[in-house]
């Protein structure tokens, strides 16, 4: 295992050594090298074609994979969690337990777990409703918070700590003293949440490998900054799945603890949120809604409010739009809040030299993981271990020992059988695949040449993951789950909707799946168990690896608290040999700022906004402001033709040709007598609506011909309007289906076509694949082909039947109804600003909650609860729990008793998810009967009597 000390780092780094990693990084490229194509694909791989890129508010295509970061729904470690929590039951004098509960938070702010490291003795102490009071050392009793419950006397058998998040092992740990590892593990942690800046409130960056146990930390923080500092809390997690999944996590913890902890995801969140009086929030967001909430916490000038700013995976800053626009989250939070510190991890950094710089950060680093990762390579029937000591980076480890027919040589010449056979069943294995066909049939080869008494293992429960998938399909069925899945084999990738990918995780965290091929996205954030991980080819889609990409995959493997062990094992072509030593043995790639690139979601949605948002009033303000950005730190390497000052001012033209700022750009000498910028109300739309820039012209026009002849006999129309343009660029129509849905439209309906611009003689004439003169536009084609799947769904609700009726995937089916929602959405915002569409507010507020819970009505108020996606809100619902109090008011162990296939856990986070999800709700209307019945401090009588 590697070791190594800690060690924190000033932001100062030497000119030099800045100087050499830019070199490094420039000579490949800088922000996106060139990708070096991969050779013709073996049998079965199709190469994809690009995701497309993420669009307006939406979360993102990847926020639709089912990616875990915390333990929650994860049997396999759960039950290792139950069995510390009966020891620690066990273990604890109850008797302690009961003590110090009158003490209400009486906490010094930098108190921080951490003083007790110092002590020479620790002990626990508990409330009685489960949530820690402190840690209490011989001499002093340092922290106690209590909870709003009345004190309880706890009963032995109790499991006070069952709903108590991640950060609780930490406790756990300290109490059992078990594992060398785990010592090892707090002891970093330990260092890291003592640091001195951290106490100074001093921004941070730290960085350890994969699993180190980095979100803990940071939760640890989170959890100081709401109840010893009393600030709220902002943490931006990448997937809209993570976020539900910490929603869950931290639930039952905020409501023991008196703090609220609130959704920002998908279409979930206020703008602004609410302003609690009494308690304090936790908001958990995406990239994206994070970014909305800062904005709208400036606009009203609340961003002090907020004493913390966590941002996990803080790589991702270097990720296309969606870095740029967290780079923008935090620039606005840094310029506009002193008061507020910021927190960023990762497990892939390089230069972090101009991150700090950026966030005004310390840096800490420690090398430790939990459980050693073995990397090796295998090149044909070699395998070598990744060993940065020898001359090339490899050392031959072993032959693969195998006996293969020639048939299988020609069916598996990777030797994939007998490397996935050394581990399953009885440990499990990820198998990463360039592409999503690829998952599917390796999964399905694997299974082909498996000796049969792989069926016996888990039997049962594989009939009964069959079934649960079949429900989830309404009676539809995979035909290759169907096939795999009695192996204890399944694929995972986007093609799937996310209560099958769910259904599929929880099955393989259970060990009822021992193996999974996946494509990359499962690569992220994920704490699912693997002994070993392997990656099928160095490619993602036609991509050659990069070296995070490899990291992160690799990092699967063996995760701490889940497996003692881990190993890794990419599948290398004679060809590409100097290509993966070059992988395995360079750094990890830079982290650059995409504002410059992603020009209109970049720096002039940037740069619109501190207009909008007053942060800056004139070109020098907002040269100011660009100067502390990420992009403003490499701006000199990133741009070498062009200044800041120029680029600013481009971008500004830009704006002010597209009339959404007006003023007047003067030469840059003249730039001081300069008058203000000010935005239009097309530009106040656009900022508000998140509306990228390239579309907004569009968007105004399609609204204004809207309100000349709006069909409304249905929603076709309407729909059409809120299907994102930029998901049209992938769409491929095929005329037949096209002819056969425009066919089956009423005489009405199909005006529409007609209206948008789409003759119903072109639809034929393409379908009977005739010569066309007329040219129609074919982002109008395809916009309008996909409000015919949204249609659909909307009638039918059935993402099974819309996508075989449109062949296509039903992931992608169901990322377009999610992204079509986040449109509506933003049009909504849009509309708002502008006098002239004020007739579609009410239109489209309805589209966008129809659209957002494309399910039968009854189950929208069960699928407000953070991660209860569709099939379980209607096992829920036919069980009799039919609305959010019932859910509240549940016995967990009821409801694991009549709802198949729930755990225990899984049950009381449904319970503390919907009494965080109801209690918020029920103190959002309180405080609003407490604003409406507030006696204004400037009622004229009350002027009058302070006249002298
Ligand atoms: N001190 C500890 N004692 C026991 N278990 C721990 C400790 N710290 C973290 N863990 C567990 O280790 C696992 C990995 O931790 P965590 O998710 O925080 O790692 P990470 O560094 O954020 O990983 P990644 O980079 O992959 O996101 C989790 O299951 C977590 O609960
Ligand atoms: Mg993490």
């Amino acid at each position: 295992m590697e070791g190594g000390g800690p060690a924190v780092r000033r932001r100062s780094r030497s000119a030099s050594a800045r100087k050499r990693s830019r070199d490094r990084a420039q000579s490949r490229s800088a922000c996106s090298p060139p990708a070096r194509k991969r050779p013709s694909s073996g049998a079965g791989e199709e190469p994809q074609p690009a995701p497309s890129s993420p669009e307006y508010n939406n979360d993102s295509e990847e926020d639709m994979f089912g990616d875990y970061d915390s333990f929650s729904g994860n049997d396999s470690l759960l039950a290792q969690v139950d069995n510390m929590e009966q020891e620690c039951i066990q273990s604890i004098d109850l008797t302690s337990c009961t003590k110090n509960m009158e003490d209400k938070a009486t906490v010094e702010p930098a108190f921080g777990y951490l003083q007790l490291q110092n002590a020479k003795s620790k002990e626990l102490i508990f409330s009685a409703a489960g949530n820690i009071t402190g840690f209490r050392t011989e001499e002093e009793n340092h922290l106690r918070i209590t909870s709003e419950q009345e004190n309880r006397t706890l009963e032995p058998g109790d499991c006070f700590l069952d709903d108590l998040p991640s950060s609780q092992l930490l406790c756990f740990e300290e109490m059992n003293k078990t594992s060398v590892d785990s010592r090892k593990s707090s002891e970093w942690q330990h260092t890291c949440l003592t640091l001195e800046s951290l106490q100074q409130r001093k921004n941070l960056i730290y960085s350890l490998p994969t699993s180190g146990g980095k979100t803990l930390v940071a939760e640890i923080l989170i959890l100081q900054e709401l109840l010893c500092r009393q600030k709220d809390v902002l943490m931006v997690l990448p997937y809209v799945a993570i976020v539900q999944e910490k929603v869950w996590a931290l639930s039952s913890f905020g409501i023991e603890l008196g703090f609220l902890v609130e959704e920002y995801a998908g279409s979930k969140g206020r703008f602004p949120p609410i302003k609690r009086r009494m308690k304090k929030s936790l908001y958990i967001a995406t990239i994206e809604k994070g970014h909305s909430l800062v904005n709208s916490l400036i606009e009203t000038g609340r961003i002090g409010d907020l004493g913390l700013v966590v941002v996990d995976e803080l790589h991702m800053l270097g990720e296309g739009s969606r870095g740029a626009t967290l780079e923008m989250i935090l620039a606005k939070i840094l310029y506009t809040s002193k008061t507020t510190q910021i927190i960023g991890m990762s497990a892939t950094l390089n230069n972090v030299g101009d991150l700090q710089q950026f966030l005004q950060a310390e840096y800490y680093t420690n090398n430790f993981r939990p459980v050693e990762l073995k990397e090796y390579v295998k090149i044909q029937d070699s395998i070598y271990e990744v060993d940065n000591k020898a001359e090339n980076g490899l050392t031959f480890s072993r032959l693969l020992n195998f006996k293969y027919s020639s048939n299988l040589q020609k069916m598996d010449p990777d030797h994939l059988i007998a490397l996935v056979t050394e581990v399953i069943p009885n440990y499990s294995c990820l198998v990463f695949c360039p592409t999503k066909k690829n998952c599917e049939n390796v999964a399905e080869m694997i299974c082909k040449y498996l000796n049969k008494e792989y069926r016996n293992h888990r039997e049962n429960e594989k009939q009964d993951l069959i079934k649960d998938l079949k429900n989830i399909g309404k009676g539809s069925l995979c035909p290759v789950l169907k096939r795999t899945i009695p192996f204890g084999i399944a694929y995972h990738h986007s093609g799937l909707t996310s209560d099958e990918r769910k259904r599929i995780e929880e099955a393989y965290s259970a060990g009822v799946l021992c193996l999974l091929t996946c494509t990359s996205t499962l690569a992220a954030g994920v704490n699912l168990p693997a002994r070993r991980v392997i990656l099928r080819a160095p490619y993602v889609a036609t991509e050659f690896l990069k070296k995070n990409q490899y990291k992160q995959m690799i990092g699967r493997a063996g995760r701490a608290g889940i497996d003692s062990a881990g190993e890794s094992i990419l599948i290398v072509q004679e060809k590409d040999k100097h290509l993966v030593r070059d992988l395995v043995n360079s750094p990890l790639e830079n982290c650059y700022s995409n504002l410059f690139l992603e020009f209109t979601k970049g720096i002039q949605s940037l740069l619109l906004s501190l207009v909008g948002l007053k942060i800056a009033r004139n070109p020098e303000e907002i040269y100011h402001f660009m100067c502390g950005t990420l992009f403003g730190v490499q701006q000199q390497f990133l741009s070498k033709e062009k200044s800041l000052s120029a680029i600013t001012r481009e971008a500004l033209g830009c704006l002010i040709e597209k009339g959404l700022l007006k003023g007047k750009m003067t030469s840059e000498k003249e730039q001081k007598s300069q008058s203000n910028l000010e935005i239009t109300q097309l530009g106040q739309a656009t900022y508000k609506g998140s509306i990228d820039l390239a579309y907004c012209d569009a968007l105004y026009r399609d609204l204004k011909k809207g309100l000349e002849g709006l069909v409304l006999e249905s929603c076709l129309h309407l729909l059409y309007l809120t299907t994102p343009y930029d998901m049209t660029y992938h769409c491929r129509p095929d005329w037949m289906i096209y002819f056969r849905q425009f066919s089956q439209l009423n005489s009405v309906e199909q005006k529409v076509a007609a209206i948008v611009g789409v003759p119903e003689s072109f639809i034929t004439k393409k379908a009977s694949g005739q010569a066309i003169k007329k040219d129609v536009d074919n982002c109008v084609i395809n916009r309008l082909y996909l409000s015919f799947v949204l249609y659909a769904l909307l009638k039918e609700t059935n993402i099974w039947n819309v996508s075989e009726k449109f062949n296509m995937s039903r992931g992608y089916v169901q990322n377009l109804l999610n992204s079509a929602a986040s449109f509506s959405s933003c049009m909504l915002h849009f509309c708002e600003e502008l006098e002239e569409f004020w007739v579609y507010k009410a239109l489209l507020t309805e589209l966008t909650k129809r659209l957002t819970y494309c399910v039968k009505a009854e189950l929208i108020p069960l699928m407000e609860v953070a991660g209860v996606l569709e099939s379980r809100a209607k096992q829920l619902y036919d069980s009799g729990y039919k609305t959010l109090a019932h859910l509240a008011n549940a016995d967990p162990e009821t409801l694991v008793k009549m709802i198949e296939h729930l755990s225990r856990h899984q049950a009381r986070q449904i319970v503390s998810s919907a009494k965080m999800l109801l209690r918020e709700k029920a103190e959002a209307l309180q405080e609003e009967v407490e604003e409406l019945l507030k006696v204004p401090t400037d009622t004229p009588e009350g002027l009058l009597t302070t006249l002298p």
